[in-house]
């Protein structure tokens, strides 16, 4: 099966990483290091910040939940985006939060709406840098206007799982905010551009107090042994970067001009997917599946008509291009339910 449904690394994982968790396998009989040390400094000195800055996840998406454990009591306000990242709804009914889910503007987030809706019960906001699954974009200038403009009672989640896929021209600090805003923490993920996403590694960047209200909610040994090595040893692996940023940019340009060529509607994205307007998503999701290319449904975000598709290598954006041509083709109109 074509694997085009989780927004996976399509090169793999650098060799470094693959040999670093390798040979970390000889130590896995033992507990990991709970702080995740080797990683931690790692990622200090790339990003210049003490290393009582970082808090390690499983994934990302654990430290979304560790920030809704750590700041939401019941019945606060959790603000986030119509077609924000699923996980942020997720969290925040499993802290009993009130979701105040703010109506998106062309798919993206409406960041003047999202700053007026936090009141008083607000206690947190996802943002997401580009946006899963919409592939959406809010340029620097305007994510730190919004950071003005939130109360410091409001920690703010910047998500940027994506961040390594923006152009050059689309980059901006978020570090530096870091070290400015007290209530701002960033997430990242060694899932995507680094290729990691089986190993589950994640990381957020804050100021201290943050970042200790964080820790009292992480679960120990969530990162384990070969996971910290792999990830300490990816980061390093500035070249790899470089590579999957262009195979995507190429990757995602041939997938977003193919499947316009075929009359469909694609979304702009700034990620390593797109999203497409195809009609009846069910039936052409189960007739890619027939083709052996599994892509991702977005009935969960009522997104009914569309599909997010991620970036695969060259000749796997065309196999996917040449289902969905067979697969419009074959029905007259591709809107219509399948029977
Ligand atoms: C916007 C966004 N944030 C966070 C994540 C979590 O990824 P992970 O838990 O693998 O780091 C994802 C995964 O798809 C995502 O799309």
């Amino acid at each position: 099966m074509l694997q085009l449904a989780s927004n996976e690394n399509p090169l793999g994982m650098p060799q470094a990483a693959r040999d670093a968790a390798t040979r970390a396998l000889t130590d896995a009989s033992w507990y990991p290091d709970a702080n995740g040390t080797l990683l931690k400094q790692a990622l200090a000195s790339r990003f210049s910040v003490p290393a009582e800055w970082l808090t390690l996840g499983s994934g990302s998406a654990e430290l979304l939940t560790m920030a809704a454990h750590a700041f939401v009591e019941p019945g606060h306000g959790v603000v986030y985006s119509q077609y924000g990242f699923l996980v942020y709804g997720v969290a925040t009914s499993q802290v009993h939060g009130k979701h105040i889910v703010v109506p998106a503007k062309n798919f993206g987030h409406d960041l003047d709406a999202m700053a007026a809706a936090l009141d008083g019960g607000t206690r947190l906001a996802f943002v997401a840098n580009p946006n899963n699954p919409t592939g959406t974009f809010i340029d620097g200038h305007r994510l730190l206007a919004f950071l003005e403009r939130v109360p410091a009672s409001v920690t703010v989640l910047l998500d940027e799982a994506y961040t390594e896929y923006l152009r050059p021209e689309q980059r901006y600090d978020s570090i530096a905010w870091v070290r400015r805003f007290p209530n701002l923490i960033v997430a990242r993920t060694f899932s995507k551009a680094y290729g990691l996403a089986g190993l589950r590694v994640g990381y957020g960047v804050s100021q201290p107090a943050l970042a200790a209200r964080l820790e009292a909610t992480r679960p120990r040994f969530n990162v384990t042994t070969p996971a910290i090595a792999a990830a300490a040893a990816a980061l390093g692996d500035s070249d790899f970067i470089r590579r999957t940023f262009e195979m995507n940019a190429a990757g995602r340009e041939q997938l977003a001009t193919g499947l316009s060529l075929l009359g469909l509607e694609c979304l702009r994205s700034a990620g390593n997917f797109v999203m497409v307007r195809v009609g009846d998503s069910s039936a052409v999701h189960r007739r890619l599946l027939k083709a052996g290319i599994a892509v991702s449904p977005l009935h969960a975000y009522a997104l009914d008509e569309w599909l997010r598709i991620s970036v695969g290598l060259p000749e796997q954006n065309r196999q996917l291009l040449d289902a969905m041509a067979r697969i419009l083709g074959e029905s007259e109109e591709p809107t219509t339910k399948e029977t």
